[in-house]
């Protein structure tokens, strides 16, 4: 059989990957898929550096519309990333009936109701494995692997620059800034890191990972964003103390009224296997009704990992090129007619309705009554306190000091209620700077 026609947009980190790993397995690659895959040609802004990696092998192009009016090419990958051109790209290669493969999960976060839609209406494929999880295929697990379930929840380290900085923080007892100027240096946080620590990439991909997982539309404008910016060397100290570790965790959980959708620091027990997760790596376990918690580890990130996943989804569409588009596997796992449906009986939950537990570090003076007084506002409001942390205030503030912390963790409440309650706490004479509050994770 002829070797299906590929063209790339981008030849950057993950394109140059995809040519290499392409090239080095070809032989491999053509067993499984039953056909050759064949980078037909490559666009990219730097035709000169995008010549040097793919010699004459593939023609290369400067005009990324030349891949798409050239009607030999059956599937466009595209690797440039971002809203803009890309956008366009994908829409008119859609348009121009070939199937997409893209990495770009903030794309389809964003615009993926319209791509996904176009693409249906056209009977191709849009595929993005490397979208999420980089090399882990967390897409094809939750999609095909654990069909048969109803999943419960997902809770992954989908950001290897935020982990990065959150392992060498708790190694090295380190505060936020500083780690952020050392990934910089050692290349793993980007000179504009604002996605990644303000969690806006992790949000990106738990939007695509809830919308496979619960069968909804990409709502990534519901989902709830919180970074590791706010986070101090201290908390981490005591969350270490107190048998926790804090990791940047996207979740997306089944509730009773519809579907929580989050990104924020979470304190998760130490014992659990996700909470040893160290340095760039990621990790995301799946809870599903009948096979309770599976967990997948790899790198999130890089070249050839993500390559790994781009190939993949080359592979699975050099089978299912020729089928009818009604038997193939759902782009979104759930068949598209059912996906308004769902949505409209599972809406993304807002914040004030998520049920879930906490740390808080409270500043306060030390004198008689202080504590009392915080338990009682936190029991009046129905919530119950799992365990309590006071350091020696000379241990805090230095020697003398009149001044502690008092570290609280509760059991589940509802987040509306809790906020209600720390703005009590905040408004009492005795505490004495704004209150420091950690979502807890038991993950069990
Ligand atoms: P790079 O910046 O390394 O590569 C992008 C390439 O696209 C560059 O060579 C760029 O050229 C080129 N480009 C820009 N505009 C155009 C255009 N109009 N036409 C043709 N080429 C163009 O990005 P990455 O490879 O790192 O990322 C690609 C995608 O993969 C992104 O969506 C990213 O989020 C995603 N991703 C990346 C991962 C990684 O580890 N890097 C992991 C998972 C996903 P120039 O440099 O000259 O601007
Ligand atoms: N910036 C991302 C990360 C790259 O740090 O995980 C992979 O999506």
């Amino acid at each position: 059989m002829k070797p299906i026609q590929v063209g790339l947009l981008g030849i950057g980190t993950v394109g140059s990957g995809t040519f290499n790993v392409l090239e080095r397995n070809q032989d491999e690659i053509r067993r499984r898929a039953g056909r050759g895959i064949e980078i037909a040609m490559v666009a990219d802004l730097d035709t000169a550096r995008a010549k040097s990696v793919v010699g004459d092998k593939a023609k290369v192009v400067g005009d990324a519309r030349e891949i798409i009016a050239n009607p030999d090419i059956d599937v466009v990958v595209e690797l440039i990333g971002g809203y803009g051109i890309a956008k366009a790209l994908v829409l008119e290669a859609i348009a121009a009936g070939k199937h997409v493969v893209t990495a770009n999960k903030a794309l389809l976060a964003v615009h993926g109701t319209e791509i996904f839609k176009a693409a249906a209406e056209k009977g191709v494929i849009v595929a993005f494995e490397a979208a999420v999880a980089g090399g882990i295929p967390i897409i094809k697990a939750l999609r095909e692997g654990l069909t048969a379930n109803e999943i419960q929840w997902v809770a992954g380290i989908i950001n290897g620059t935020t982990n990065f900085i959150l392992s060498e923080m708790r190694d090295k007892g380190l505060d936020f800034d500083v780690v952020l100027k050392e990934a910089q240096r050692l290349g793993y946080a980007e000179a504009d890191p604002t996605f990644d620590i303000e969690g806006v990439d992790a949000a990106h991909k738990a939007t695509l990972i809830s919308a496979i997982a619960f069968g909804i539309p990409v709502q990534f404008d519901k989902a709830y964003v919180e970074g590791i910016t706010k986070l101090s060397a201290a908390d981490i100290r005591y969350a270490e103390q107190l048998g926790y570790r804090i990791k940047l965790l996207g979740i997306t959980k089944r509730a009773d009224k519809g579907i929580e959708l989050r990104v924020h620091p979470s304190l998760v027990p130490a014992k659990r296997l996700i909470a040893n997760v160290e340095g760039a790596m990621n990790a995301v376990v799946v809870y599903g009704d009948a096979v309770g918690a599976t967990l997948y580890y790899g790198k999130g990130a890089g070249s050839e990992p993500t390559a790994s996943a781009v190939i993949a989804d080359l592979v699975d569409i050099a089978r299912l090129h020729d089928a009818d588009p009604a038997h193939r596997v759902p782009p979104l796992a759930f068949q598209s007619h059912t996906l308004g449906a769902a949505g409209k009986d599972l809406p993304v939950l807002p914040m004030g309705e998520v049920v879930t537990s906490y740390y808080v570090r409270i500043r306060v003076s030390d004198e008689a009554g202080v504590l009392a007084k915080i338990t009682g506002l936190l029991a009046e409001a129905g919530i119950s306190i799992d365990a309590v942390l006071q350091r020696e205030a000379d241990e805090v503030g230095g020697e003398g000091s009149t001044q502690t912390d008092l570290i609280i963790l509760t059991h589940d409440t509802r987040e509306g209620n809790m906020d209600a309650v720390l703005a009590q706490i905040q408004g009492l004479p005795t505490v004495l700077a704004p209150i420091t509050r950690i979502r807890k994770e038991e993950l069990n």
